[in-house]
């Protein structure tokens, strides 16, 4: 039976890999109380105690504007961390899947981004990221990076859950509206993520080790995202006096970290390998508003 560790299994994306990865294996789920990735030793000590067959790496310093003071720590997490993990998995002969980000790139494209395209990242955030995917990348592990952006569910503080937390306290919430990308649901990257990994047990060739982006379709602004939000919860408690959205630019809302106005992925590659294609963004949003009011 196939032993997958999941790190980071305590973040928006681990808690919903738990249940795809578990019909592939045993998961063996591990938080930073268990395993600080900052701690190289610990982290060697744990994978040679766990000896898994997979990796599986959702853990990340994801603080984008903290980064820009803390540099030191999310580079250690975000790519100390996963070279030592493909070193592990090199000489090991384990499976690496990652996960890495569309802020990577600086999002002047005007088209979605493929894997081939040059990264260039603008924040501290994005280029600890792109040195774990270059680490992991020059290691010789076999491994799968996919990058993902705009990642939201009903677990934890992400974009979902704080507008409709801000959208019951305040009458008008501002939102940025000259950023571009496609809101991506935990759950569709983590049923993905589970599929490719079906598909490389049954068929190791078909998968090849590389960077493969994982993204819905289609394309929408912060404030696209938060009307639709908004309108899905007016629809499901009307009661409630839910706020007005009004647009505002990335310069209205100074933040620390610069962000790529359009960074966009093309999931085409993942797509072929697979032998599917990904919803558009808008298909998991009702449903992902109506988990959070039902808490
Ligand atoms: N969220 C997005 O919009 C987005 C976009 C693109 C790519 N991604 C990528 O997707 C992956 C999953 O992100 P996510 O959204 O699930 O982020 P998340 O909710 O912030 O989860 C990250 C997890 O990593 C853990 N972690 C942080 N530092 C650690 C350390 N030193 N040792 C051990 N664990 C540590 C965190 O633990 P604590 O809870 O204890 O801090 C948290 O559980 C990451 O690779 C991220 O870069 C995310």
């Amino acid at each position: 039976m196939m032993r997958l560790l999941l790190l980071g299994a305590a973040g928006q994306l681990g808690l919903s890999l738990r249940i795809p990865l578990a019909a592939l294996g045993e998961v063996i789920p591990v938080d930073r109380r268990t395993c600080d990735l900052t701690d190289l030793a610990a982290l060697r000590t744990f994978l040679d105690r766990i000896r898994p067959d997979v990796i599986v790496n959702a853990a990340a310093y994801t603080a984008v504007d903290r980064a820009e003071t803390d540099a030191g720590t999310a580079f250690a997490v975000n790519a100390t961390a996963p070279a030592a993990m493909a070193a592990w998995a090199a000489s090991h002969d384990a499976l690496l899947l990652h996960y890495s980000t569309d802020y990577v790139f600086d999002g002047q494209s005007e088209i979605p981004y493929v894997e081939t395209d040059m990264p260039s990242p603008l924040s501290v955030y994005g280029r600890s990221k792109l040195d774990g995917d270059l680490a992991i990348g020059a290691s010789g592990c076999r491994h799968l990076i996919l990058r993902t952006g705009w990642v939201y569910s009903a677990l934890g503080d992400n974009f979902l859950t704080t507008i409709l937390r801000l959208g019951r306290e305040r009458a008008v919430l501002r939102v940025v509206d000259d950023q571009f990308g496609a809101p991506t649901h935990a759950g569709l990257i983590a049923d993905t993520s589970a599929d490719l990994l079906r598909r490389h047990a049954s068929s190791p060739s078909s998968v090849v080790s590389g960077t493969y982006h994982l993204s819905a379709g289609g394309v929408t602004s912060w404030f696209g995202f938060a009307q639709m939000l908004l309108e899905h919860a007016a629809s499901l408690q009307p009661g409630v006096g839910w706020a007005q959205v009004r647009p505002i630019t990335s310069a209205d809302y100074p933040q620390a970290a610069t962000r790529p106005p359009r960074a966009r992925l093309d999931p085409g590659k993942l797509c072929r390998v697979l032998g599917t294609s990904l919803p558009a963004w808008q298909a998991a949003v009702g449903s992902g508003v109506a988990e959070v009011l039902q808490r």
